[in-house]
């Protein structure tokens, strides 16, 4: 087999994936439509040529637009049903989603609608894909302390179908700190917790995720490799990190593909992922993902699997389910690759 189909092949865990990121511009239309929503672009054609991002803020301008034509529980619906049915021809087993629902709440969409309206996608592909998938709220944190713990308190009556919280948008001034009695009360009531840290911030937000906000993953953390205390740390707990490779070409948080340090994390001894983050502005789901780190990194075989092992160790699976998923990769690993 060559190795672009067995990569296509490999079962993968997702981890780090905004569902509002995999809104594609052919939806946003349709939605727009179906919605009487005004888009200032004049075609899908256009929509696509103004993703040219130069940074993070860059980018969420424009995510935070598109997300506008969400609406109606439906649209909710679709949207995530659009995802998953996309991934499971990736071989997608596993994914985590992250919501944001400030972006929706802030203009007068009920929480209720947009968790429904997921939850009932994740239950259908559950049934009809095999693909299993959680939930996990994120707080806006350009936003205020007190806007995410009223968001939280939004989310306690559907405590069942949300499995952790994080922290995601702007992060360069709005450290973890800034969470750290939302965090608190989150866990209180049963919540695990990530956060998005290291991306464009220092490695201190990092250490502030850990410490304050007492995480169980790190979402991107890609700058950790500037203090060797806390990859001693991070490699000692084997505290995953959610890494999305094409996001961060994206946006220029790496100058190019081979200048990205997915392979001196792994050699760090890191339980390092890989993830799409925003698919639909990113120009990548899973599989391609995977092939851009092979071919730029040039990862080899045993690389490759290590990373998706460390997927599905990284994950909130239960127990049996997680060695469903490490019996099914080794399986695939055994798979003679051709040298190309
Ligand atoms: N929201 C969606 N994608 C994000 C990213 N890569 N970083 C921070 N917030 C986000
Ligand atoms: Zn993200």
């Amino acid at each position: 087999m060559q190795l672009r189909q067995w990569i296509e092949q490999l079962p993968k865990v997702e981890l780090h994936l905004h569902i509002e990121g995999s809104l594609e511009p052919e939806l946003m239309f349709a939605l727009a439509q179906r919605n009487g929503v005004k888009l200032p672009f004049a075609s899908i054609e256009a929509v696509r040529e103004a993703y040219n991002f130069h940074n993070l803020q860059s980018f969420l301008d424009i995510y935070y637009q598109g997300a506008q034509v969400l609406l109606q529980e439906q649209d909710f619906y679709d949207l995530a049903w659009a995802y998953l049915t996309r991934v499971a021809t990736q071989q997608v087993r596993h994914v985590e989603i992250f919501f944001d629902p400030q972006t929706h709440t802030d203009r007068g969409v009920p929480f209720e609608t947009v968790i429904t309206g997921l939850h009932r996608a994740l239950q259908d592909a559950e049934e009809q894909l095999g693909i299993t998938a959680r939930l996990i709220l994120c707080f806006l944190r350009h936003l205020s302390a007190e806007s995410a713990m009223q968001t939280l308190e939004h989310a306690l009556p559907f405590k069942d179908k949300i499995i952790a919280v994080g922290l995601d948008s702007s992060e360069l001034g709005h450290p973890p700190e800034k969470f750290t009695a939302v965090f608190d009360r989150a866990r209180a009531e049963g919540f695990l917790t990530v956060a998005h840290a290291g991306e464009e911030g220092p490695p201190d937000y990092i250490w502030q995720a850990l410490n304050l906000l007492k995480v169980s993953r790190i979402d991107h953390g890609v700058r950790c490799l500037e203090d060797a205390k806390l990859v001693q740390r991070l490699q000692a707990s084997r505290l995953p990190l959610t890494v999305c490779p094409l996001s961060n070409m994206k946006l220029c948080v790496f100058e190019a593909m081979s200048q990205h340090n997915l392979k001196q994390l792994l050699a760090a001894g890191l339980c390092v992922t890989v993830n799409s983050d925003d698919p639909a502005y990113f120009g990548g789901y899973m599989t391609e993902n995977y092939l851009a780190v092979q071919s730029a990194l040039n990862l080899t075989v045993a690389e490759l699997v290590q990373l998706a092992k460390n997927g599905i160790e990284a994950s909130f699976l239960e127990p049996a389910a997680k060695q469903r998923l490490f019996d099914e990769l080794e399986q695939h690993a055994t798979q003679a690759v051709e040298a190309r």
